[in-house]
Parts: C-alpha cells; structure tokens; sequence
C-alpha cells in the first residue's frame, strides 16, 4: 500500500499546472525553461494542455510583425478557454512574457483584457513576486524593467531555482543583449544592452545540467560571440576562453554557440573552434544581405567583401566547418542589382543551412519609418529565388555526407517504433534505427541516405 501522507504531497506539488508557448529565438526557448524552474517551488506542474492550465504563458517575439500579431490572435483563442474553464469553477491567469511584453508593455492589457500579467525578457525571475501580487488582489501586474544581471543573480544564487534540465542538449545564455543598432531589428529595445553573464554563473549552470544528463550545452547570446564576462579574479574571458573552460568540465562533450555577428569574430574563437574537441565544427554567422549599399543602411558595420575574407579565413583554419546565416531581402531601397548581389555573396560563400525573411517594418527602429518601402510581390519573388539557392546548397552539403562516418548525439524518439534521431557534428537532423541504443547515447554512425533537411545513417561497431 502507498504511504497516503507521501501520495498527498505529490498531489499537492503538481496540483497546479503552468502552459507555456514559446515564440521566436533559442534565447525564449532558453527563457521559458527557466520560468519552469521557477515555478517548480511554487508546486506548479508543466501541461501542455491550455485547458488544463492555471497559469498560461506566452513567451512571444517581436522580430517580424507577424510573430507579434500571432501573440493577439492566440490571446482570442485563450481567452475563450479562461471563460470556460471560470464557468465551471476554476481560475486561470494569461501572462504575456517576452519580447512582445517588453515591446508594447501596458498596451497589451488595453488591447486584450483578458490578459492579467506582462512580464519582460528581464524580469521573469520575480513571477513568484507577480502571481502573491494577483493573489493579493491586483487587477493586472506590469513588470518590464531592466537591467539584465539582476536576472541572471535572482536565478542563480544559492536561494534561486534549480536549473532542470529538458532533455540531452540544453541551451544556456551566456550573453544578452545588444548594443548594435542594425537599422530594422528591435532587440537592443527588447532586451536591452548587452550583457554577459560572469563565468562562474556558467560554470555553475553546466555542472547543474551534466548532473541532470546533459551531454550537449548551447552557449546563447544575441552576439554570442561578444562575450566579455568576468572571471573569478575579475579577469575578462573571451568567448573562446570561455568555451576551452567549459571543455574541461567532466561530463561536457558538446559545445556549440549562437549568434555571431562578424564584427565580433576574433582569431581566438577561431583557434577553438579549429583545436577544441568539443566544439563542434558549425558556425552561424549572419551577413544579411550582399549589397554594401543596403549593409551601410542596414548599420550592419562591415562591408561584403569584410565578410567574404572572413569566412575564408575562418575555412582555412575548419575546412569542413558548416556554415549558417541570416538573410533579409527587400530592406528600404533594395534595387535588383542590390539583390543580385546577395545571390552573388551566396554563390561564392556557400553555406550549409541558413534563415532568410523577407523584412518587416518594426516601429521604433532606424528603418522603421523610410518610407522607400518594396513592394510587397518584389519581396516575395527575391526571398523565393533565395530560398531555392539556400536549399540547394543545403542539399549539396548534405550530399557530402554521404557515406562519411561521424559521431552522433541520440537525441529524441523518431515517428516510427525503434528509430531515434540525433545532430551530426554539422548540426544536420539523423535519423537511425537503434534498437540496443538509448536517447543521451553518443554513437558512431555511417550515413547510407541524405536529403536537403535530413539523414539517414545505421549505427557501426567501434
Ligand atoms: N543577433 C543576430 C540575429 C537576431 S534576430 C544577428 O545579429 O545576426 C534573427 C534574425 O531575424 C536576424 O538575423 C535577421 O535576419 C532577422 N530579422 C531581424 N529583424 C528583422 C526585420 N525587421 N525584418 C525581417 N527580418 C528580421
Ligand atoms: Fe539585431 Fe543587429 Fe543586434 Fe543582431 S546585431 S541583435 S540583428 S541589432
Ligand atoms: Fe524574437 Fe526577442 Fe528572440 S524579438 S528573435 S524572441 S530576442
């Protein structure tokens, strides 16, 4: 017979039930499993069901208008469901977290009143804080100051949340923040000037996570590779200083790091990424466009050819690195000569995976208000031809695979019964059959089969 007194504990550690959905980049992905954390203490169970919720949380985006209208469209689905479930008797709140929150702040609660709490990219570690206000009787709770450190202190001190972990590879932010200023993106505004986290935090949170079975880490920063954090002696540590620390880690076998923005690309993180074994070989390092014109407007602060001599750099020390990148096509004034040349830039670099958006105005921005807009078809023509370039080259990179032998993280359960899925080196999804294997396992694998998105390999004795 269970012991009853053990029974009702758990009951009442899981009686009630958070629902998050998350938007936009790994940084919110990285967000929400820390709001999790947090709320583990206050006896708040994961569901993702809505309708069984107490707590509903959208962790939005606000880097193209349509990620943000998406966020009022779900709040009119959510909204229905917190009528339902207050008819039958049972309270729930809708909190709108993230870029959105911070981006709009008081004018979510005007527009949609159903909402009870905004809470910005910053402030997410104070929601015990939040729900003992709503409990106490506010209406609704505004919270969407910054600076970022007091985050970063409230969840790592020895009285903050546990960092669980969510699966084999997990995502930590080291950096945030941005003090760029490229002329269409919102998130200097949405998360506020950069900032990078002290290496002993880091080092803190990774010895969480291997304990927890984490073999995998993805160091995460808007400009990932502007880190700059402190070391115990106040020593300022360079990203791939800080990457040849995390390898040394008992039980760190991966390492990967995103974003990089070029200007940031120094000759040390190349030297690690060429020398350290755990780094894995993959970079992404966005150039946005191939015109040094619509670069110059863009305040992307580097010309094509800057980026080009880099990339070959970069290559002569990883010839087999995988390249990834960021593209926007019909920014304000972009002729078809301007766009020529991104497919120019594309040809000549090559890459191995990449995002490509056509650009939406973001008010508040530098561009925000250049009324020399493309139009609407212009744009979507340019972003197909890109995107058919991309997709190829992704296939031609893919094909080189074929037949090559590498080690494979085994990640996740496939669709069908006995397969399992992992990341090459190269970050390509494989998929295998393992019967005698288990997700967490590295195995060394042999790809039979390639595809533009993904691989086939079988596993092979060592
Ligand atoms: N920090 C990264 C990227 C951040 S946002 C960097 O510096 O590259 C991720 C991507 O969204 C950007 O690289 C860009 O390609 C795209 N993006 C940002 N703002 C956009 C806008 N206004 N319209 C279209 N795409 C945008
Ligand atoms: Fe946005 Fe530019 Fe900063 Fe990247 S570097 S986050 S694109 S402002
Ligand atoms: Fe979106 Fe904010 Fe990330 S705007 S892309 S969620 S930093």
């Amino acid at each position: 017979m269970s012991d009853p007194a053990v029974k009702t504990a758990s009951i009442k550690n899981t009686a009630k039930k958070v629902f998050i959905k998350t938007y936009g980049c790994q940084m919110n992905v990285y967000d929400s499993e820390r709001m999790n954390d947090v709320l583990v203490p206050l006896g708040y169970g994961a569901t993702d069901r809505p309708e069984d919720a107490d707590l509903i949380i959208l962790n939005t985006c606000h880097i193209r208008e349509k990620a943000a209208e998406k966020v009022y469209s779900d709040i009119g689905r959510l909204k229905i469901i917190k009528q339902k479930r207050h008819d039958a008797g049972q309270d729930s709140l809708i909190a709108v977290a993230g870029c959105v929150a911070q981006a709009e702040g008081q004018e979510i609660i005007r527009r949609a009143r159903a909402v009870d709490m905004v809470f910005g990219p910053q402030t997410y570690h104070r929601l015990p804080d939040m729900l003992k206000k709503i409990a106490d009787g506010s209406k609704s709770v505004i919270e969407t100051e910054f600076p970022t450190e007091d985050k970063f202190d409230g969840l790592t001190s020895k009285a903050g949340p546990k960092r669980l972990s969510h699966g084999v590879a997990a995502f930590v932010t080291v950096q945030e923040g941005c003090d760029k200023f490229c002329a269409f993106c919102v998130v200097p505004f949405t998360r506020g000037a950069e900032f990078s986290r002290p290496v002993s935090q880091i080092e803190d949170e990774v010895h969480q996570l291997v304990k927890a079975g984490v073999r995998e880490f993805t160091l995460l920063g808007q400009n990932v590779n502007a880190y700059h954090g402190a070391d115990p002696l106040g020593n300022l540590v360079s990203l791939g200083a800080l990457l040849d620390r995390l390898e040394k880690i008992d039980g760190v076998d991966r390492l990967r790091f995103t974003t990089s923005h070029p200007r940031d690309m120094d000759d040390a993180l190349i030297e690690t990424l060429a020398k350290n074994k755990a780094v894995m070989p993959y970079l992404h390092l966005p150039v946005q466009a191939g015109s040094d014109s619509v670069l110059k407007a863009m305040n992307r602060q580097h010309s094509a050819k800057e980026y080009i001599d880099l990339i070959a750099k970069v290559r002569r020390a990883i010839p087999h690195l995988a390249l990834s990148g960021d593209f926007i096509v019909g920014f304000p004034g972009e002729t078809d000569e301007d766009f020529e040349q991104t497919m120019a830039l594309v040809r000549e670099v090559t890459y191995a995976q990449a995002y490509s958006f056509k650009y939406s105005i973001r008010p508040g921005t530098k561009a925000g208000d250049i009324k020399d807009q493309v139009p609407e078809e212009i744009k979507s023509a340019r972003l197909a031809r890109l995107q058919e370039l991309l997709l190829e080259q992704q296939l031609t990179f893919n094909e080189k695979s074929l037949n090559q032998e590498f080690d494979l993280l085994l990640e996740r359960q496939g669709r069908q019964d006995g397969q399992l899925i992992g990341r090459s080196p190269y970050l390509q999804a494989v998929h295998i059959e393992a019967k005698d294997h288990k997700i967490g396992e590295i195995v060394r694998v042999h790809v039979d089969k390639v595809g533009p998105r993904s691989l086939s390999a079988h596993i092979i004795e060592q």
